[in-house]
């Protein structure tokens, strides 16, 4: 019997390498986010030295967990799903190399040029000049060898996993292209075309969309090829995923504008973006829904298989979260909600909930069918790790709530004469125990990393590459 060759296998290397470089990120960026908390904690952990401050870290942990973490396990996942279901090789190897490490160069240049200072200042866009040009060419890059790779499908169908990856692939472009537009006045400080509130204005464009298409419709590629595959059924109803798929794209890129209540902005834009976020609420559970029916009649998985269970309860995240956030942009709610912690519960009940408890469930998935191994090294270890998580997240997001309705109530209690009642340091020191609370909840979620980190290493030990490439082979052989 002859073993595959690579004409008639995936390329897989390059999912290999992403998913590794997902869980080291993914470590390094929450141990990031570990150690901010600590410091809202112990404030004597900025140790005195600028690049260990809290304002440097912060936006290092933002661009860790959403371009490292968040960004490897997107490349990864998308490059392993095209393949599989275009039944079809990556269109060049060179190509995906290139891409892999082009975005660990620009990962590594983040991760020196953020503590040392260098940023523009608008968030989650920080990088410099220099960077986000680099960042464009990786991305052009990638999006040639992901709608390459569909051109060249030996299937004629372009399952819906694709079309969310693709409109991830495609808007993020534009968006990091327009915001990203500046003047550079040296190799390490640019200025933004605009000005005021048009730059407030294209920056939250940016931001949103960047939670809508980056955050949320490129891990709704994965929860629509990953969940079905996992529990073993077909998607719910394929008629809903394509409506989900127009309604949500149509409806998010308008609701930038609930970044900037009672702004400068004109009073007019304000009220379309929290109208639009209130109906982003149709679609953002229309998908939850069909995510969750998919497993109809296979409910009983969920008492055996700790990676349906992260899939499910990231989509109980992602329910929750997106009515959440409607809710949270209705303006008298926002006057509330706005600057205080309530906005980083939020945050984080997408981000660990959704975003990081998806990319676990597909990584354990994917990974031993990339290194070709029949499971994961230990099943009891991915149910330690799913109680790590979700006790985690739910510890991290209710200290939040908790502040940031206190917060948010001490700062508008006013006495008889109009004066405040509480000083903002007085609100701070009743925020102590909360950011406690965070501080042990992100502990969990980052130790389950390493509890991860530690199963995947020996998934990999396991494997040989003649078994990975056997793995690798395109059904029905060359084409
Ligand atoms: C229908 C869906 C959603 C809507 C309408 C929505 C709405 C909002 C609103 C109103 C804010 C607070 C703005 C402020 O007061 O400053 C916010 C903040 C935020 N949301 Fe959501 N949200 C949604 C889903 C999500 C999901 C699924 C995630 C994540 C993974 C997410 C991530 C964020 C982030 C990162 C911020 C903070 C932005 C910042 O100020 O830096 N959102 N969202
Ligand atoms: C162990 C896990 C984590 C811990 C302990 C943690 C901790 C923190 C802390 C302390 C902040 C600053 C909050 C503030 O300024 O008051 C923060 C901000 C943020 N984190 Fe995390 N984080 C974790 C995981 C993640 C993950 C996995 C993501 C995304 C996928 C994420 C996305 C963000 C974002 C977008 C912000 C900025 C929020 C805003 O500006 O409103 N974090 N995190």
């Amino acid at each position: 019997m002859h073993s595959p060759s690579r004409a008639t296998t995936y390329n897989y290397r390059v999912v290999r390498q992403f998913t590794v470089a997902t869980v080291a990120w993914g470590i390094l960026g929450m141990l990031v986010g570990v150690f901010i908390a600590a410091q809202l904690v112990w404030p004597a952990l900025n140790l005195e030295l600028p690049w260990a401050t809290f304002g440097r870290l912060r936006p290092l942990h933002t661009n860790l967990v959403i371009f490292a973490f968040g960004g490897c396990a997107l490349f990864g996942t998308s490059l392993y799903v095209v393949q599989r279901t275009c039944q079809a090789r990556l269109i060049s190897d060179a190509l995906a190399e290139f891409v892999f490490w082009g975005w660990q160069a620009v990962l590594v240049a983040a991760v020196i040029s953020l503590p040392l200072g260098y940023t523009t200042s608008k968030e989650y866009a920080e990088l410099e000049w220099p960077i986000a040009v680099a960042l464009a060419i990786v991305w052009v890059a990638y999006a040639w060898l992901f709608f390459g790779t569909i051109r060249a499908r030996t299937v004629r169908h372009i399952y819906v996993a694709n079309w969310f990856y693709g409109a991830f692939i495609l808007v993020m472009l534009i968006l990091h292209v327009v915001n990203h537009l500046a003047l550079p006045v040296s190799l390490f400080k640019s200025y933004p075309v605009y000005a005021g509130a048009t730059d407030a204005m294209v920056q939250w464009w940016y931001g949103h969309n960047a939670v809508g298409f980056f955050l949320t419709t490129g891990f709704l590629g994965m929860m629509y090829y990953f969940v079905p595959k996992q529990a073993e059924r077909p998607v719910y109803s394929y008629r809903l995923s394509i409506l989900h798929f127009w309604a949500l794209i149509t409806l998010y890129i308008w609701a930038g504008p609930h970044h900037l209540h009672y702004t400068a902005l004109p009073d007019w834009a304000q009220s379309l973006g929290m109208v639009m976020s209130v109906i982003l609420l149709v679609p953002s559970w229309g998908g939850m829904i069909n995510g969750m029916m998919t497993l109809a009649g296979a409910w009983d998985k969920l008492r055996t298989d700790p990676i349906l269970r992260f899939l499910v309860v990231a989509l109980a995240f992602y329910g929750m979260s997106t009515f959440e956030g409607p809710m949270m942009s209705i303006k008298t709610v926002n006057a509330l909600t706005h600057y205080t912690d309530w906005t980083i519960g939020h945050v984080h009940s997408g981000a660990l909930g959704w975003v990081a408890m998806i990319t676990i469930g597909a990584t354990y998935h994917m990974a031993p069918r990339v290194f070709g191994r029949s499971a994961m090294h230990s099943l009891t270890a991915i149910h330690a790790h799913f109680w790590l998580a979700t006790v985690g997240t739910v510890l991290y997001i209710t200290g939040m709530w908790v502040n940031g309705l206190v917060q948010g109530l001490m700062w508008r209690a006013l006495e008889d004469d109009g004066t405040l009642t509480y000083s903002f340091v007085q609100a701070v020191e009743a925020s102590h125990e909360g950011y406690g609370v965070r501080l042990l909840g992100g502990a969990c979620f980052a130790s389950g990393m390493l509890v991860m980190a530690w199963n995947l290493w020996h998934t990999v030990q396991r494997g040989s590459p003649e078994q990975a490439l056997k793995a690798a082979a395109i059904p029905g052989g060359p084409r």
